[in-house]
């Protein structure tokens, strides 16, 4: 039995050892996430779902081993491509794995490109990495910016509500993901009378929250992730207007920050493409294995770097663990069905996931699934020529 192992990882050896590479070699995989500063949870989340995955398969994908090279890129757009290059040019790593930030992402996404290096994007929304800048090598495992929240604007329209105000940061996500809402909103017969923002990455809300005070929208839709959604629910809780103007939000509003926001989170409605008490046996051993390893309940941004690796392996084990073998490796993660907690998911021609959008709502420390608010949401990709 042991020399029939023996003789098959001797074989698979020499396999890789003609395709120009060592099977002892092992596969280098460059994190770069937040790994301080406010989206600084969302990057560790993302760094524990892939390596859960990775250790549910024995520390192996395609049989190789896994080497990790992390870069803390601060969500900080200005070093952004100093930093992507030191995982692809110093560590000459074999998939990059980020980001967070969308500002951060597109210059991630235009070094792999320009280098060649397969990147798999674990959150950021950036509409244009599967818009104008997609390609054959780059990989989405999150959703775009216009996703969650286009999937709110009928589901708002649907309770009453006639017009809103949106609030966010300055900066790509912010902008689409109300864009988005906007467009899914005006269909459905609602107006929305003002874009409100901050610079990101301040939380100094009060001027906004007097101005929606003062214009009394039917509601107000945000978009606001990390320690910067915590801190906007609570000042909007605290100012009162959670009584007289609901407050709606993608998911990133109340997704793995419920713990800090306590009494001012209870009962907001946002939609994502994941959420709690799904309670399919796939999502309850994802969660129980990721409770264990981690001592926390997962959150979207683990299960978004859990699917990192799962796409991972659907290339590797496509090509055996050549990972030289670039094209294969790439035409199979693009093919493959992910069998992720949120539900099995596919990609787009443009590399974006097509998946269902949840309408969810926060009971204690939970947002509960309510209904599935759009039902396989493929992002328009518009301006992806491939
Ligand atoms: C973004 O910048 O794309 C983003 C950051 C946090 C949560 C969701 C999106």
């Amino acid at each position: 039995m042991q020399h029939a192992i023996l003789r098959g990882a001797a074989a698979s050896a020499l396999l890789c050892l003609a395709a120009g590479a060592s099977a002892a070699d092992k596969i280098k995989v460059g994190f770069m996430l937040p790994y301080s500063g406010t989206y600084a949870a969302l990057g560790n989340a993302i760094e524990n779902g892939f390596k859960l995955y990775v250790a549910e398969q024995g520390g192996k994908l395609g049989g190789r081993e896994i080497e990790y090279f992390k870069v803390d890129d601060e969500s900080n757009p200005a070093k952004a491509s100093e930093n992507a290059n030191r995982l692809i040019k110093r560590d000459q790593v074999d998939v990059l794995v980020g980001t967070v930030h969308s500002g951060v992402a597109m210059a991630l996404a235009k070094a792999a490109k320009d280098s060649n290096t397969t990147l798999i994007v674990p959150n950021a929304g950036a509409d244009a990495i599967t818009g104008p800048m997609c390609g054959p090598g780059i990989f989405r495992t999150s959703f775009t910016n216009w996703q969650p929240a286009y999937a709110m604007g009928p589901v708002a329209a649907a309770r009453g509500h006639k017009t809103a105000i949106t609030v966010t940061w300055k900066y790509a996500a912010g902008d689409e993901a109300v864009n988005g809402f906007q467009e899914g909103f005006e269909k459905a017969g609602g107006k929305v009378r003002k874009h409100l923002n901050v610079p990101f990455p301040n939380v100094e809300f009060q001027s906004l929250l007097t101005e929606i005070a003062a214009s009394k929208p039917d509601m107000v839709f945000a978009f606001f992730a990390g320690g910067g959604a915590v801190k906007f629910v609570q000042d909007y809780h605290a100012a009162g207007l959670g009584k007289t103007i609901p407050l709606y939000g993608s998911g990133f509003l109340t997704d793995g920050t419920l713990k800090a926001q306590g009494d001012s989170a209870q009962g907001l409605l946002t939609t994502l493409h994941y959420a709690d008490g799904l309670n399919t046996p796939r999502d309850n051993t994802f969660r129980a294995a990721y409770d264990k390893a981690y001592g926390m309940p997962p959150d979207v941004y683990a299960v978004q770097g859990y699917d990192a690796a799962q796409m991972m392996q659907a290339g590797l084990a496509a090509v055996k663990g050549d990972i030289g073998k670039k094209d294969d490796f790439r035409k199979a993660m693009r093919g493959a069905t992910i069998d992720s907690p949120r539900g099995s998911f596919t990609l787009s021609a443009a590399g974006n996931p097509v998946q269902d959008i949840y309408l969810r709502k926060v009971n204690g420390l939970d947002n509960l699934v309510q209904e599935v608010a759009a039902r396989k949401l493929a992002d328009p990709a518009r301006g992806c020529r491939l």
